[in-house]
């Protein structure tokens, strides 16, 4: 008996079910299964397999296997330049600005004597070169099309001199004729990103594709097809800052724990070799709740301010909101304040806020958002020339972190004169730079009761 084919798929995250149901079980989101055709024809024909030439390990690679875009912000991430014949997955917000950093992509390319095709299933050809004009590339050797038929698209390129680059905007608008599915679809995402793929790796064309990234299902998700591709990387940002953070997810061919940094101006995206200045450009000096952590992101120092608004609460069980942090994380400090530092926090409401839209991923940034935390409970100001690190352990031990020198020297050149650092960060300090070390956490919330407010003081003392 044949096996029963499963027909509904979810457009979120792929997984596939007999039955339909109002929720995918696999990734928990809602109203997200949709039917589909069956896929897999192939696997039913039984063609004889066909030989093929294995080759040696070692080789001559014939030709540079990187190609740099000379945009340093986007070769940063993709490790030093995209690799010939592999495939990138760029996923985001509608509106986030992919298009615009893709045709900058295309155009530096072309610019280096590359040919660099862009086709667009979202705009017309009208489009895409009044967006090129607004960003001053409207003489970029870029060859444009308009087209979602991913067979045509494939034969076209395989006329003549192999582009070196190929953009794809978006994959959710393409469509292959080997599977029977609507565009935007997982199986026509999922079969037409194959044939792609498939040209790429043959051809040693650099393929690019554009994914948004949906939250009502209604077209599948770049996630569906994050397993294909050798890079994935997505481009975020929100809607109130003009920062744009490109971060890679997965890298075949390279690191993963780079960003880059990009500003959306009215002529496009700026590349932004300093952040730290970036992040901090907005600082609200001398307000209590906001405290500048020294972090890095991948091998790059990054400044930016955590923000913390404690307040009484009305409801039964307090907020606890954050924007650009781990809500576990946060969890974990208020925990270790409560039971290490005698900072009673259960009638207050809590918000996190990562100032700029970035988001950060390091333990690292655990005593600068308790600082912000403290200081807002006490509306006691934290010194302005001062920066914060250290990871917190569950007993309130300040724990020490990885490249304390590198965080030091760039607060230094910011301008800033104090750090609040783990002990062991003691050697560390750069010249005319003063550390103060704390031990454990109950130790930064007397030294901020110490300079702040009577009601602080008070509970800092309960434990220090
Ligand atoms: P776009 O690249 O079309 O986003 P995506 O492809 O991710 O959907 O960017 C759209 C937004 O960017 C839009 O809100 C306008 C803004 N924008 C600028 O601010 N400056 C520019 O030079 C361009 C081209 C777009
Ligand atoms: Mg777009």
């Amino acid at each position: 008996m044949a096996a029963r084919t499963q027909n509904y798929v979810c457009q979120n995250c792929g997984a596939a079910y007999v039955r339909w149901s109002g929720r995918c079980e696999a990734c928990g989101e809602w109203n997200t299964l949709v039917e589909e055709g069956s896929t897999a024809p192939a696997a039913r024909s039984s063609r004889k397999g066909r030989l093929f030439a294995v080759e040696p390990l070692k080789g001559e690679p014939h030709e540079a296997p990187r190609l740099p875009s000379g945009m340093a912000e986007f070769d940063r991430v993709t490790g030093g330049g995209l690799v010939r014949g592999s495939v990138l997955l760029l996923g985001g917000d509608p509106g986030i600005g992919k298009s615009t950093l893709l045709l900058e992509v295309a155009a530096a390319f072309a610019r280096a004597g590359h040919r660099a095709v862009y086709i667009s299933g979202e705009e017309a050809v009208a489009q895409v070169r009044l967006r090129a004009e607004r960003l001053g590339l409207a003489d970029a050797t870029v060859e444009i099309a308009a087209e979602t038929a991913v067979e045509d698209i494939i034969a076209t390129l395989s006329q003549g001199s192999t582009p070196r680059l190929l953009v794809i905007d978006s994959i959710q608008t393409m469509w292959t004729q080997r599977v029977e599915a609507a565009p935007g679809t997982v199986t026509q995402v999922r079969g037409s990103a194959g044939e792609l793929i498939r040209f790429a790796k043959r051809s040693g064309a650099v393929v690019v594709l554009v994914g948004h990234v949906t939250k009502d299902g209604q077209i599948a998700g770049p996630r569906v097809v994050e397993h294909m591709v050798d890079a994935v990387m997505s481009f975020e940002g929100d809607g109130s800052h003009q920062f744009r953070i490109l971060r890679a997810m997965k890298n075949r061919f390279g690191p993963t724990d780079e960003i880059g940094v990009f500003e959306m101006t009215g002529a496009g995206l700026r590349e932004v070799a300093n952040p730290s200045e970036l992040f901090l450009s907005e600082r609200d000096l001398g307000s209590p709740g906001t405290a500048v952590f020294a972090g890095i992101e991948g091998t790059r120092p990054l400044l930016v301010e955590i923000q913390a608004l404690v307040a009484p609460t009305t409801l039964g069980t307090p907020r606890r909101a954050v924007v650009g942090w781990d809500p576990a994380r946060l969890s974990m400090v208020l925990a270790v304040l409560e039971a290490h530092c005698g900072v009673r926090l259960s009638g207050h409401d809590v918000y996190l806020n990562v100032a700029g839209g970035l988001r950060i991923q390091e333990p690292a940034a655990d005593v600068a958002a308790a600082a912000a935390l403290v200081s807002s409970l006490a509306r006691a100001p934290l010194p302005a020339d001062a920066v914060y690190f250290g990871e917190v352990s569950l007993s309130g031990a300040v724990r020490p972190v990885a490249q304390t020198a590198t965080r030091l020297k760039e607060a230094q050149k910011l301008g800033f004169t104090r750090a609040i650092v783990p002990e062991a960060a003691r050697t560390e300090a750069p010249e005319n730079f003063s550390l103060s070390t704390i031990a454990t956490l109950a130790n930064l919330v007397a030294d901020i009761a110490h300079d702040g407010t009577p009601a602080l003081r008070r509970v800092g003392r309960q434990d220090s």
